[in-house]
């Protein structure tokens, strides 16, 4: 059918517990030009299978393996190339992206951080590390960046930011849940824009 093969098919990849992912699908239930085709998470047990189950989105796991520098990538390469994957979207991922992938999918895989990027970023900087480390600072600011992947973890090109405030008696969980509703707000959004311009 010439509408389903103008679509832009996009490919979560998430290992927790895949709040941004639900918010990724359910933006996109009935989306004339995009749609979310598959999951793929590096854990057997993670909150997501469930969140996607419920929309009926197909989920894969790969494993530790395929997620290491220096690895083809070559299992989830043929995945995606079998699915006809235009745009990789990380919502929550925490596994190595091999280069082999991102050189493969350059421009076109995505990543959400809990962070003002270049702040708070780098090795050991996901989920509840990140607001510990903001409260620590005593940062009165915080936000997201979603930014192109690129093989450096968390310096790739800056494509959205957006601020919400850090309050005197705020908690790593308090400051998460803000986060996440800043999130859950425009991730879904500026993946739409991307996702356009491929459709
Ligand atoms: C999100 O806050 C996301 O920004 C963060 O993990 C959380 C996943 O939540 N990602 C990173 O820290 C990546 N470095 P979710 O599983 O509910 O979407």
């Amino acid at each position: 059918m010439e509408t389903a093969d103008k679509k832009c098919r996009i490919a979560i990849l998430a290992s927790g517990e895949g709040s941004n992912a639900e918010a990724l699908v359910a933006h996109f239930l009935n989306h004339p030009t995009i749609e979310v085709a598959l999951m793929v998470c590096n854990k057997e047990k993670a909150g997501v299978y469930a969140r996607m189950a419920k929309y009926g989105v197909p989920c894969h796991t790969i494993g530790k393996a395929e997620w290491q520098p220096g690895s083809t990538g070559e299992q989830v390469l043929d995945l995606m190339h079998r699915e006809g994957i235009g745009l990789i979207v990380l919502a929550g991922f925490l596994a190595y992206i091999p280069e082999a992938i991102v050189k493969t999918y350059e421009g076109r895989i995505v990543n959400i951080h809990p962070s003002l990027l270049p702040n708070y970023g780098g090795k050991g900087m996901w989920g509840h590390h990140v607001h510990e480390a903001v409260i620590a600072a005593h940062e009165t600011v915080s936000g997201i960046t979603i930014h192109h992947v690129t093989e450096k973890l968390d310096a790739g090109s800056i494509i959205f930011q957006a601020q919400c405030k850090v309050l005197p008696d705020d908690t790593p969980d308090s400051l998460a849940a803000r986060i996440h509703q800043l999130e859950h707000e425009h991730y879904p959004c500026v993946v739409e824009q991307m996702a356009m311009t491929f459709a």
